[in-house]
């Protein structure tokens, strides 16, 4: 069986195709990647830009699996959670492939497709989950057909912290140079931790007053004193709630899934927790960190052989679509 995925949610416009014969196996993962000329995204040009891309993209993802649109088994289509616009995009353009050629329509989960392509490129079992990406910063796990959230942000994600800081002292975008992010980039010279806000309510935490605060003294400090205070309370938020959820849920594996798992100095930090607490970190790599097709098609995949599709004409976007609303027919 193959399946063709699209990605579409935020900035990445992706294709990708997955087959299960023999084994389970990535054939192609394209994707075009929007980067703003300055500021943050705009929602409705994220949506231009991916109607600009969306034909070449699934030709070359095509050409790359060397598959014919005939022959393959069903399109999945990330329908959320997302940026309204942009996600209307892939589905139109999922909706109309399976029209056109006869083929099942399977809407895929993105939170869930990035857990599960994880899953599948580090070989989990049982993990303690953590998803962090520009959007979503959640500490989830699996129990009884859904995957739990255990922890998550009260507001702004993790990864749209930095990106904000970056953005408002004037070093992005780009947000990542050379594989790192800004934010690490302009730590490298700080030293002195500053006094910011520090929130973990429960296993939930805060990063929006940390950003407040931080913006507010940026004229005041050393700049590079202020990127590493934001970093390690930031990182230190995330790594209390970890913590605790590894010692309530007994779970001996950490998998790390989403945009900020490309992150090295977060890396370091876990997996000194692990060690010190003699589980498993699994991290997973660079190519399906960030948004892609491939995460899409694959869960399709799995979703597809659970039984579930939707008719294309009730294929409607879910911009607010939480991972613990998924059924997971297939674990
Ligand atoms: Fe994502």
């Amino acid at each position: 069986m193959i399946v063709l995925g699209i990605e579409s949610t935020a900035h990445t416009f992706g294709v990708g195709l997955v087959t299960d014969e023999p084994e389970v196996k990535i054939l192609a993962n394209v994707r075009d990647t929007y980067v703003p000329p300055k500021g943050g995204m705009k929602p409705g040009d994220l949506a231009r830009h991916h109607a600009e891309v969306a034909a070449e993209v699934t030709r070359t993802a095509l050409e790359r699996a060397e598959v014919s649109i005939r022959n393959i088994d069903s399109v999945a289509v990330a329908l959320g959670p997302g940026m309204g616009p942009a996600l209307r995009v892939g589905a139109v353009v999922a909706r109309g492939l399976a029209l056109k050629y006869g083929k099942p329509l399977v809407p895929v989960n993105h939170g869930v497709a990035h857990i599960e392509i994880g899953m599948f490129a580090t070989k989990s079992r049982d993990p303690l989950i953590l998803y962090l990406s520009g959007g979503n910063t959640i500490i989830a796990t699996y129990y009884e057909g859904r995957y739990r959230v255990f922890g998550e942000t009260l507001d702004i994600a993790l990864g749209n912290m930095m990106d904000a800081f970056v953005r408002e002292i004037g070093l992005a975008p780009p947000y990542v140079r050379n594989g790192m992010h800004v934010i690490d980039i302009c730590a490298e010279g700080g030293k002195n931790l500053l006094d910011l806000p520090y929130v973990v309510k429960g296993n939930d935490m805060s990063f929006s007053g940390l950003l407040t605060a931080a913006l507010r003294l940026k004229d005041k400090v050393n700049i590079h004193d202020l990127c590493y205070s934001v970093r390690e309370y930031a990182f230190d938020m995330l790594l209390e709630a970890t913590e605790r959820a590894l010692a309530l849920t007994g779970k001996k594996e950490i998998l790390v899934v989403g945009g900020v798992a490309a992150s090295v100095s977060l890396r370091g930090k876990l997996e000194a927790l692990a060690k010190d607490r003699g589980v498993e970190l699994k991290v997973v790599p660079p190519e399906y960190a960030g948004d892609n097709g491939a995460m899409i098609a694959y869960t399709g995949l799995l979703a597809y052989k659970s039984g579930q599709k939707v008719d294309p004409e009730k294929a409607m976007v879910r911009p607010r679509w939480r991972i613990d609303q998924v059924e997971i027919g297939w674990r």
